[in-house]
């Protein structure tokens, strides 16, 4: 499913922007098209909060109409020029985040020379335009979506829903990884298994989940039992889940260990390199469309996995952004939380993990 954002400048296109937004919902699912960012809370980072808007889709169009260019503040000063307006920062990050983008000329407006824009700009130039007649509305906009669904055939944050080989096929793959866990006697945390009566968690929800949650490591609760996050972590896990609405069933949990380490102590680099290779084969079966690392070893094996380096950085730094990232299967989307069990230390965290989680909700 394709994710279009309709960028436009009120004061210059808001009724054309209006018109387009109708006619695309002959195309498209109303949760396809985005025309507006709202609610950015007070406080917020406002330029975060826009990229993180067009990181969610696959297409920007770029509304463009006789003043586009030209509208000015009160000093005179060109909107298009200035670091905080809204339109040039969705285009530059669509821009730059490799996203499909769409000049669409209305009103009789002409693509604008490279010299006249800013230079995080000067890229939409080098797009070809699409101008939407007054008397062929439909008709261009019928053409736009081909040259649209021509472009960008794959989608990137939702899958197709499965048929019923494909989860079989998936179903046992896992079992596959499974029983080798199981059979894992190289583990460094085999002994303690073993000693402990515990049972690898391995994790568990639908092989074919749009969405994956990788924890850090199994506690005694779920290595009691053989399944991931069902103690109080799990608890906030689940409550965070109801808030995009989806259940355990929905999404894929799995951890960065796959054996409960002893004395609840941080993961080791050398047991953390001995499951790593079990969590691929996890992530490359699932295929997950967006992988949500919880915690800052889960994040750090994520970025790692996906050539994702750039965007090394603390936890506190990473949470609820969005990062756009190449599997061999497609592109799909990063999105690092805070690990659930920040809650359980400090109950002001919750409402900073439920708005990050609420940034899930473009992905369900
Ligand atoms: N913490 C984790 O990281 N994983 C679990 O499964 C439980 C708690």
């Amino acid at each position: 499913m394709l994710r279009l954002f309709i960028n436009y400048r009120r004061q210059d296109s808001e009724g054309y922007a209006g018109r387009l937004y109708d006619h695309l919902l002959r195309h498209f699912e109303r949760e396809q098209v985005f025309i507006d960012v709202d609610n950015i809370p007070a406080g917020a980072d406002f330029v975060q909060a826009l990229e993180d808007a067009v990181a969610a889709c696959d297409v920007l169009i770029a509304l463009i109409g006789l003043q586009w260019l030209t509208i000015a503040d009160d000093a005179g000063q060109r909107r298009l020029h200035q670091w905080n307006d809204f339109v040039r920062i969705e285009i530059a990050s669509a821009l730059r985040m490799g996203k499909f983008v769409v000049p669409v000329l209305v009103g009789g407006a002409s693509m604008p020379s490279p010299t006249d824009l800013p230079e995080d700009l000067v890229g939409l130039a080098r797009r070809n335009a699409v101008a939407l007649g007054h008397h062929s509305f439909a008709y261009d906009v019928d053409k736009l979506v081909a040259a649209i669904k021509d472009a960008v055939p794959a989608n990137e944050s939702f899958k197709p829903r499965p048929n019923s080989e494909t989860l079989r096929r998936k179903d046992d793959a896992l079992r596959g990884v499974r029983s080798d866990v199981i059979n894992a006697v190289a583990s460094p945390l085999y002994t303690c298994r073993v000693e402990n009566g515990y049972f690898p968690v391995f994790g568990e929800g639908s092989a074919d989940a749009n969405l994956m949650f990788i924890g850090e490591a199994p506690g005694k609760n779920e290595a009691k039992q053989g399944r991931p996050f069902i103690g109080p972590s799990g608890m906030v896990l689940d409550e965070m889940l109801g808030v995009i609405n989806l259940k355990r069933a929905d999404v894929f949990v799995t951890n960065l260990l796959l054996d409960c380490p002893p004395s609840k102590r941080e993961p080791t680099p050398e047991e953390i390199a001995f499951y790593e290779p079990f969590v691929n084969r996890i992530i490359d079966i699932v295929q997950p469309a967006v992988i949500a690392p919880l915690g800052r070893f889960a994040t750090s094996y994520v970025l790692r996995r996906l050539g994702l380096a750039e965007h090394k950085g603390k936890i506190g730094e990473l949470h609820g952004r969005l990062i756009r990232a190449a599997m061999p299967y497609g592109y799909i989307h990063v999105v690092p939380l805070y690990h659930p069990a920040v809650v359980l230390y400090s109950a002001s965290q919750k409402e900073l993990l439920r708005k990050d989680f609420e940034k899930l909700k473009v992905f369900v």
